[in-house]
């Protein structure tokens, strides 16, 4: 089978497309014909060794498509079958099979297609889990969403919205901005044109926001720390501009901040929880409250240069890539 792979870390160029064996799925897994992948920051963090990961690794965290083979011992219960559409968070993605654990696949209800199914396991699953587990977001609150026109950040709007806060989001450009409000922003500061911790603090009497919900990194820390309210949350949840190097206790105590550095995987670690949160997000896709707005398409020949787009800050919605 086609995938792609890398042997060694480093820039995209480390990236291979290989014939490989197709994967053989163990007794409790399901081997899935892979129809789309996702494309997301943990890519780039996997294959420039920041995550370090087992090598050869082949790419990809996030697919859907249809079950192909079940293993001799997934159990009855799970109620999977051969050509079931499903997704999954998983490794091994971006290729044409991979191999995951049964009990980790969600099946896709008929509205939702294998397409979307790819785009919200893993950006989707973040952002729900973001603001009912990281920060349980409450009706009436103000969260600000940096990178609001992004993959995780249009999601992120979307519930925080549904949940009845007022969104404030930050994009580089006047383009993304529209993209933004489409997403359902109140309010949306452009950080090259406005100085957003005074925008914030105008938007905010001067309080700051309950929550601050940020993948940026190093890049806004201080700024993310000053924008969150006495006794708010702020929430770390990515890198995009590099891994935050530092943050002093004592910092935290000057309004009593929480901070919280969540990871999806260990909000979804037992059944339960996996399938409490990814079946309130297939109702959100179903009902239509969440759209996923899809960025540029990809094959699997070009997923280096899908990584390169998705940290270039030129992309908008989520990338995918049509197996
Ligand atoms: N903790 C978890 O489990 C988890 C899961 C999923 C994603 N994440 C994190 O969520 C963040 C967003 O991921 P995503 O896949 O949804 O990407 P994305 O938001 O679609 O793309 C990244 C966006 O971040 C903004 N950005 C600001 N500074 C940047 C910089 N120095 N380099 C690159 N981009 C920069 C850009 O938007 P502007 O042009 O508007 O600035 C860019 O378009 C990442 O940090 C990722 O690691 C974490």
């Amino acid at each position: 089978m086609k995938a792609v792979q890398f042997n060694e870390t480093g820039g995209s160029d480390v990236l291979k497309l290989v014939d490989i064996p197709k994967p053989v799925p163990k007794s409790s897994e399901v081997l899935i014909k892979v129809e789309y992948a996702g494309v997301n920051f943990i890519d780039t963090y996997l294959r420039s060794g920041l995550y370090p990961v087992p090598l050869p690794c082949v790419a990809g965290r996030e697919a859907a498509g249809v079950i192909a083979e079940l293993g001799a011992d997934v159990s009855p219960d799970l109620g999977l079958q051969v050509d079931d559409r499903i997704a999954v968070f998983s490794p091994g993605a971006m290729a044409e099979y991979m191999v995951a654990d049964a009990k980790a696949v969600l099946k896709l209800p008929r509205d939702v297609s294998t397409k979307q199914g790819a785009a919200i396991m893993l950006q989707g699953l973040t952002a729900w889990t973001l603001c009912r587990d990281a920060h349980e977001l409450k009706n009436g609150e103000t969260a600000l969403v940096q990178a609001a026109a992004g993959g995780t950040g249009g999601l992120l709007v979307q519930m925080a919205k549904s949940l009845g806060a007022t969104v404030i989001g930050t994009t580089s450009t006047a383009a993304k901005a529209e993209v933004a409000k489409s997403h359902g922003c109140d309010h949306v500061i452009i950080y090259t044109e406005q100085n957003v911790e005074e925008e914030v603090s105008k938007l905010t009497d001067g309080k700051g926001c309950h929550v601050v919900y940020s993948g940026i990194g190093q890049a806004t820390v201080q700024a993310d720390m000053a924008m969150t309210r006495r006794k708010g949350t702020f929430v770390t949840f990515g890198n995009s501009s590099g891994a935050i190097a530092s943050i002093k206790p004592l910092d935290l105590s000057k309004k009593n901040i929480r901070l919280v550095r969540p990871t999806l995987a260990n909000y979804i670690t037992e059944r339960e929880e996996f399938l409490a949160r990814s079946g309130e997000l297939l109702d959100l896709v179903e009902n239509g409250t969440v759209k996923v707005n899809f960025g540029a398409e990809y094959s699997l020949a070009e997923v280096g240069k899908a990584q390169e787009d998705l940290v270039s800050k030129k992309t908008v919605g989520k990338l995918i890539v049509k197996i």
